[in-house]
């Protein structure tokens, strides 16, 4: 039995929010149950939601790209979102949503201890460092909190619709690359 299983079964049977009566599949989060690094974005997707796992769909591949880019291995890491189940039309959260399912993250989170939080886009940012985040001005910047490295960087969906982002993206990418190689060492 994985360390995460008895919390995914917890979490297929939540009902904190009215999602999971529309969801698909619960998107509990996948990867490696040790990773020193955890990307945390927003929350399930349509492809996502038809298969289970976070970012599969088109954010997810060109998320993916950044990666390789950057020679961090996808399956070295753990990838999650503030919600388990998608909300309709991919509408942001709620915050009575996100209520009811941080408590889901910050369990698996502290199963999983990574060195490093990773937060994809906005969404994740506000919740996860300050409520006043402004992802423009501060992704990239490098804090810690409860004893662990974090950051944002921009959402991949945020660089399909304006690939100007792109290049911040790749400088933050590698900043992440870069402290996981020093904390390893
Ligand atoms: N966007 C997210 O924030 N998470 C996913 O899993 C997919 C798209």
């Amino acid at each position: 039995m994985a360390k995460l299983d008895g919390l995914k079964k917890v979490c297929e049977e939540c009902k904190g929010c009215p999602l999971w009566e529309s969801r698909k599949n619960l998107v509990f989060g996948v990867g490696n149950e040790d990773a020193d690094i955890m990307f945390i974005g927003e929350a399930p997707g349509q492809q996502e939601d038809e298969q289970g796992v976070p970012f599969v769909g088109a954010a997810g591949q060109l998320f993916d790209r950044y990666l390789f880019a950057v020679d961090i291995p996808r399956e070295s890491v753990y990838i999650a979102n503030i919600l388990k189940c998608r909300p309709p039309r991919n509408r942001d959260p709620l915050p009575a949503e996100e209520d009811a399912c941080i408590e889901h993250l910050y369990k698996q989170i502290e199963a999983i201890d990574p060195k490093i939080i990773v937060c994809l886009g906005r969404v994740s940012a506000k919740r996860l460092i300050d409520e006043n985040y402004m992802i423009t001005k501060q992704h990239g910047k490098w804090q810690t909190k409860g004893g662990r490295h974090i950051t944002a960087v921009y959402h991949p969906s945020a660089l399909l619709r304006d690939p100007a982002k792109k290049a911040d993206m790749l400088e933050d990418m590698k900043a992440v690359k870069a402290k996981l190689d020093t904390l390893r060492a």
